[in-house]
């Protein structure tokens, strides 16, 4: 009786740990979508798949970030800066000088200005690879810094091709507008955007924007 009692529990808990919305460790195993295509990209689970057209739920496992901030006018223009930096990191500009596998998505936290020449607030950040979550070596330019993210849940709307700033504040309004028509609340102070390609790549490109869920 009580070894079928104590089977019943651990049965309990497998279920429920398996059926959970939040992923809570980098799982290789448990999401690799087409358009991470070969590279080590974060892990989610979808928590609703139709939100609107195009965007679907997502439920973000915690995860290390390499993570560069700048701030400017242009969104372009801050991701290029951010972007060469956190290359240089992955190329060796680090305290064992090692160097570091590629990984998707070259993801942008947008702090908007005030107005439309105020300076926005830009994170960009490069996923640390699988096999080193949480042993990532320290960055020796000091604009550069290893970055926990916590678990999160994101509003994701995608689209394809190549992007830039005016096509991507186009479609997060089509995101924000299709969310307003749901009965879903999120946080409008900040998104992110998340581009999986190399400019090598010319078709099966992959863009999204991430708006925070409350
Ligand atoms: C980097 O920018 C983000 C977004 O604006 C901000 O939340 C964070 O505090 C900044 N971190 C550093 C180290 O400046
Ligand atoms: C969505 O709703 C908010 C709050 O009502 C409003 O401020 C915002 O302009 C709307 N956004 C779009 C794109 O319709």
């Amino acid at each position: 009786m009580n070894r079928f009692l104590i089977h019943f529990v651990l049965i309990a808990c497998f279920v429920t740990t398996r059926g959970a919305l939040l992923p809570t460790s980098i799982d290789v195993r448990l999401k690799s979508p087409w358009f991470c295509h070969d590279l080590d990209c974060p892990a989610f689970a979808i928590e609703d798949d139709k939100v609107a057209r195009d965007m679907e739920l997502r439920n973000y496992a915690a995860a290390q970030w390499v993570s560069t901030n700048v701030s400017d006018v242009k969104y372009d223009e801050a991701v290029r800066t951010g972007f060469w930096r956190l290359f240089q990191y992955i190329s060796g500009t680090n305290e064992e000088d090692l160097k570091i596998e590629m990984t998707a998505p070259v993801k942008v936290q947008v702090v908007p200005g005030a107005g439309p020449y105020c300076k926005s607030q830009f994170k960009i950040s490069f996923f640390v690879p699988i096999e080193s979550q949480g042993s990532a070596p320290k960055p020796t330019d000091s604009a550069v810094y290893l970055d926990d993210a916590p678990a999160a849940r994101f509003f994701v709307y995608s689209y394809p091709g190549f992007t830039y700033e005016s096509k991507m504040l186009d479609k997060l309004n089509t995101a924000l507008a299709a969310l307003n028509t749901t009965d879903y609340k999120y946080d409008a102070s900040y998104f992110f955007t998340a581009g999986y390609d190399s400019p090598f790549r010319l078709i099966n490109r992959h863009n999204e924007v991430w708006i925070p869920a409350l």
